[in-house]
């Protein structure tokens, strides 16, 4: 049970590793809490996984506000985290509204947002207004467009600045951060450094916890799943024990093993 922020401060605390996956709809989101995950993250991976786009750039706050109904209706065990989707956190005032929208009509208990100086005086707005927020470094899908899909933090000046972004949303107010794609090594330091917990997709096993998407882990994905996934449901008679089991490995660390790594 991991109903509110204290819940999962208090997991963090007590070095229990934090599992989440992404759901975006009622059958999804009732599998995920029956098995034991911690966070439920209503990703604009849903653009892709969902509504079969390349990018999660077309993805709305309107369908962002759906997705979540939907999870909300059945999850009655799990924290709830919903994206702010592309452009819907340009200013500080469409973060404030968009994320309004995700809590009052969508029922989520946090809001995520990609970005690093540029994130933080919507960062800081929600916060002071008492909204739980979630920074998002590393790899960001919603600036692919400029950046393409690349790995950030290889060299000693690119993981200087994330190291220092990391500790910007901190102080900001961020509750809660996720890293994407960054090398193991930089994700251990910037999860040790900072005093909220880091929760990681393909940034090693040294995070306070894990975040996959749903259709990675069942081998639903359509196309290639990416490298730092596993397919749970291989090894597995249902999908009940497919996220029961990713769980599993996310609190023992099984997950993620070497062979998932993206870069060292
Ligand atoms: O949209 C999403 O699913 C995400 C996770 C991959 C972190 O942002
Ligand atoms: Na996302």
């Amino acid at each position: 049970m991991c109903k509110n922020l204290s819940d999962l401060q208090k997991m963090y605390s007590q070095g229990e590793k934090i599992a989440c996956l992404t759901a975006y709809d009622a059958s999804q989101a009732h599998w995920a809490a029956q098995s034991g995950v911690d966070v439920i993250l209503v990703g604009d991976s849903l653009g892709m996984v969902v509504q079969g786009h390349k990018t999660t750039l077309p993805v709305t706050i309107e369908q962002m506000v759906y997705h979540t109904q939907m999870v909300q209706r059945t999850n009655h065990s799990a924290y709830c985290i919903a994206d702010l989707p592309f452009m819907s956190d340009a200013t500080v005032e469409l973060a404030l509204s968009s994320a309004a929208q995700l809590m009052k009509e969508g029922g989520a208990n946090m809001v995520k947002l990609e970005g690093g100086a540029r994130a933080l005086p919507a960062v800081r707005a929600l916060s002071d207004i008492g909204i739980p927020v979630c920074g998002h470094l590393g790899l960001l899908p919603q600036s692919v467009e400029k950046y393409g899909y690349k790995v950030n933090g290889k060299d000693a000046k690119s993981a200087q600045k994330l190291m220092q972004d990391a500790a910007d949303l901190q102080n900001a107010g961020a509750d809660m951060l996720v890293l994407e794609c960054v090398p193991a090594t930089l994700a251990q330091e910037i999860t040790l450094q900072l005093k909220i917990p880091v929760i990681g997709i393909g940034s090693g096993v040294h995070t306070s916890g894990q975040v996959l998407v749903w259709h990675d882990i069942l081998g639903v994905t359509l196309g290639r799943a990416p490298k730092f996934s596993k397919n749970y449901l291989q090894q597995s008679a249902s999908i009940q024990e497919a996220i029961e089991s990713y769980v599993s490995e996310v609190k023992s660390q099984a997950f993620p093993a070497q062979e998932h790594l993206i870069a060292p």
